[in-house]
C-alpha cells in the first residue's frame, strides 16, 4: 500500500465526495441545467456543485489556504503561501455527451511551486496523485512515464482548440507535422487525464495550446514525479500560464517540442491577474 501523506488524504477525500454528485449526474445528463460561458464553452450545474463540495471540504480542513477555481475564480486565503488550484470537472463536453472521460483535478501551490496534485476519474475509479519528491501513483500503483524513444512507436495526445478559441490553422500545421512522425495521435478531451496518461505511460507524449492553470496544475507534478518532462513550447519549465505545453519522457518531449516549434510559436498570453500570476512551476 502506497503511503499517502495527510495532504494527499485531504485531497482524496474531497475528490471522492465531489465525485459522488458527478457520478449521479452523469447518468442524468439530459436533466442538467447547462449554460454557455463562451463559444463551445459549457458549464453545467454538475460542474458548479462539484466545485462547491471541493471548496467546502478543502476549506474545512485547511481554512487558511487560498483558491483558484475554474468556476468560482480566485479567493484569497490568510495563508499567502498556499493555494488550491481546482478544476471541478475537467472534460465537461465529454460529461455532457455521456463520454466517460472526465475528472476532478486538484493542485496545491506553495510559494509559486506546485507541490502536490490529484486527478480523479470517478467512472474508471482511477485516482492519480503525486507529491513533490514522493513519486506519482494511480490508486496504489507507482507510475513511470513510457520508455519509448522512437517517435514512430509513440502515441501522442493533444487538444483541438475549441470553436472560437486559439489558432486553428497553426494547430493544423502542428498536427500535420506530428502525424507524419508518430504511430498515432489521440484527442480524448480532458487535459488533466491526458497528463495523467503520460505519467502512467499510456500516452508517450502530449501537447496542447490555450490551457488554463486548473487544467494542468495537478498533471504537471504527476508527469514530473513519474520521471517525465513538462515545459512550454520554448522549453521553459514555468508552464502554468504558458500558451502551449509539451510533455513526455525526456527524449520524446524534446522531439515533440522541436516538431511543433516548426509550425511557429503561439503568441504570448497576456499577463495573468496579479494573484494568479504568482503560481508558476
Ligand atoms: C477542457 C478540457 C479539454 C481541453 C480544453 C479545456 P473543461 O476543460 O481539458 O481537454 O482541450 O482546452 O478547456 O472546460 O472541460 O474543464
Ligand atoms: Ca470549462
Ligand atoms: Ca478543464
Ligand atoms: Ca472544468
Amino acid at each position: 500500500m502506497a503511503f499517502r501523506s495527510p495532504l494527499i488524504n485531504v485531497m482524496a477525500s474531497a475528490a471522492t465526495k465531489a465525485a459522488r454528485g458527478l457520478k449521479r449526474d452523469f447518468g442524468e445528463v439530459e436533466n442538467l441545467q447547462v449554460s454557455k460561458k463562451g463559444p463551445a464553452d459549457f458549464v453545467s450545474v454538475a460542474d458548479k456543485k462539484a466545485e462547491e463540495v471541493l471548496h467546502a471540504e478543502l476549506s474545512r480542513v485547511r481554512p487558511d489556504f487560498g483558491f483558484v477555481m475554474e468556476e468560482g475564480g480566485i479567493i484569497e486565503g490568510s495563508d499567502k503561501s498556499h493555494r488550491w488550484i481546482i478544476d471541478p470537472l475537467d472534460g465537461t463536453t465529454n460529461f455532457l455527451h455521456g463520454l466517460p472521460q472526465f475528472a476532478i483535478s486538484i493542485g496545491v501551490e506553495r510559494d509559486g511551486e506546485i507541490i502536490a496534485g490529484l486527478i480523479y476519474n470517478p467512472i474508471a475509479d482511477e485516482m492519480y496523485w503525486a507529491e513533490k519528491g514522493a513519486g506519482a501513483y494511480c490508486n496504489d500503483r507507482r507510475l513511470r512515464v513510457a520508455a519509448r524513444k522512437d517517435l514512430k512507436e509513440c502515441v501522442i495526445a493533444t487538444g483541438i482548440p475549441f470553436h472560437g478559441r486559439g489558432d486553428h490553422l497553426r494547430f493544423l500545421k502542428e498536427l500535420g507535422l506530428v502525424m507524419r512522425e508518430v504511430a498515432g495521435v489521440r484527442r480524448f478531451g480532458a487535459a488533466s487525464l491526458d497528463l495523467a496518461f503520460v505519467a502512467s505511460g499510456r500516452f508517450d507524449g502530449f501537447w496542447e495550446t490555450e490551457l488554463q492553470s486548473w487544467d494542468i496544475a495537478a498533471g504537471i507534478i504527476l508527469v514530473r514525479e513519474a520521471g517525465g518532462v513538462v515545459t512550454d513550447q520554448r522549453g521553459a519549465k514555468k508552464v502554468l500560464h504558458a500558451p502551449e505545453i509539451v510533455a513526455g519522457n525526456e527524449i520524446v518531449h524534446e522531439k515533440l517540442r522541436r516538431l511543433i516549434e516548426r509550425a511557429g510559436l503561439p503568441p504570448k498570453k497576456p499577463a495573468a491577474k496579479k494573484s494568479a500570476a504568482k503560481a508558476e512551476t
